[in-house]
């Protein structure tokens, strides 16, 4: 059973884990900045790479020190490569080559979307003990995050095996969210705010329209969804902690629903019965209702992994690293960190003009 340490610092969080091939988690050990970040309503990348800096070190050596095993006991070391911010990147990379190069174990770089899309084999008990479940393959995935949002097919464990059925135009549902929440001068990360805030609040006193909800196209627009709100709230200031969470609970409504139909869409046109929910908007409790309702309504099996496994840590990283590792994939010391995935793009952000 191949070992892997893995890890993750594309973004704002430093994580380092232990897994092995089979999914098995010694250990998992994530580092957040959100605090760091959390008076700008957005991640830095500078503030982002000097934090990964500090605690790249101290987060790998407990994570090892939770597995039990030594860096002679690992098999391989996987790291996060692509895509993210490109000095929060070089960060992982760095430590990775070094200790590749001083325990003489095999460097595996990892695709940070891949690493979303293996996430729900990442076994992890729940409080009564049982594991979480897995999807069989294929399988559509719905990756919403703060960064990316897209729809893929998955055939197998591997990069080569995913394609990308349609992603978003514009913002990611989960930056959607947090620029919406900064609007309204809620705070930061703007998701779990206004899902605590939709809870009190009624969808249906403020109409507002999903761009790109027409069935036919499996891509997705979240700007338009924002500007709305905005123009909204510079007509009409919600005044009332009421009006603010009318306001939350629309905003939420549009964007789940759209998320969720074209999650289903995409299922019935690929012909697959498994689908997949991952990335930190899958915390979202109206998309998780919404989407285990249209699954049952349209006789699909969805699989939401575990909060641990959906936000970024180095759980799934380890794990897709493992694969790669057991189809003999490696990867030298010249590895490089880019801010673009390997998966090849249906949908390209940005006007044509600018790509
Ligand atoms: O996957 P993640 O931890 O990091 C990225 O790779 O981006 O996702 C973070 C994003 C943030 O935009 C955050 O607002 C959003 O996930 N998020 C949520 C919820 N919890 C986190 N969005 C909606 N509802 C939530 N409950
Ligand atoms: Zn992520």
């Amino acid at each position: 059973m191949p070992w892997v340490l893995g890890i993750e610092s594309s973004c704002d969080e430093t994580a380092a884990a232990v897994v092995s091939h089979e999914g098995m988690v010694l250990a998992d050990v994530v580092h957040s900045q959100v605090e760091l970040h959390a008076p700008y309503g957005g991640v830095v990348p500078e503030l982002a790479s000097r934090d990964h800096l500090r605690a790249c070190g101290p987060v790998v050596r407990e994570a090892l020190h939770r597995s039990g095993l030594a860096l002679a006991d690992l098999d391989a070391i996987a790291v996060t490569h692509r895509p993210g911010l490109i000095g929060a990147l070089l960060v992982g990379v760095q430590i990775a080559k070094g200790l590749s190069f001083a325990s003489r174990r095999p460097l595996v770089g990892v695709d940070h979307l891949v690493g979303h899309l293996l996430a729900p084999f990442v076994r992890r008990a729940s409080p009564d003990g049982a594991l979480s479940p897995v999807p069989s393959f294929p399988y559509v995935a719905l990756l919403a995050s703060g960064g990316h949002t897209a729809l893929y097919r998955v055939d197998g464990p591997h990069a080569s095996a995913i394609d990308e059925l349609g992603g978003t135009r514009d913002d990611a549902a989960g930056e959607a969210f947090d620029k919406v929440a900064k609007l309204l001068g809620l705070g930061y990360p703007g998701g779990p705010i206004i899902d605590r805030l939709a809870r009190e609040g009624d969808a249906t006193r403020t109409p507002l329209k999903a761009p790109m909800a027409q069935r036919a196209s499996l891509e997705f627009s979240f700007s338009g969804l924002k500007t709305q709100v905005a123009e909204l709230v510079a007509k009409q200031p919600p005044r009332t902690h009421e009006a603010v969470a009318d306001l939350c609970a629309a905003f939420q409504a549009t964007a789940t629903k759209v998320l969720v139909d074209k999650l289903v869409a995409a299922a019935r046109l690929e012909g697959v019965r498994d689908v997949v929910i991952t990335g930190g908007v899958a915390a979202n409790s109206e998309l998780r209702r919404r989407a285990e309702a249209a699954s049952e309504k349209a006789g699909l099996r969805l699989t939401v992994p575990p909060l641990a496994s959906c936000t970024d840590n180095a759980a799934m990283i380890a794990f897709a690293g493992a694969c790669r590792f057991v189809r003999g994939e490696r990867d030298g010391h010249a590895l490089e960190a880019s801010s673009q995935t390997l998966l090849p793009r249906r949908t390209h952000k940005g006007p044509k003009s600018a790509r």
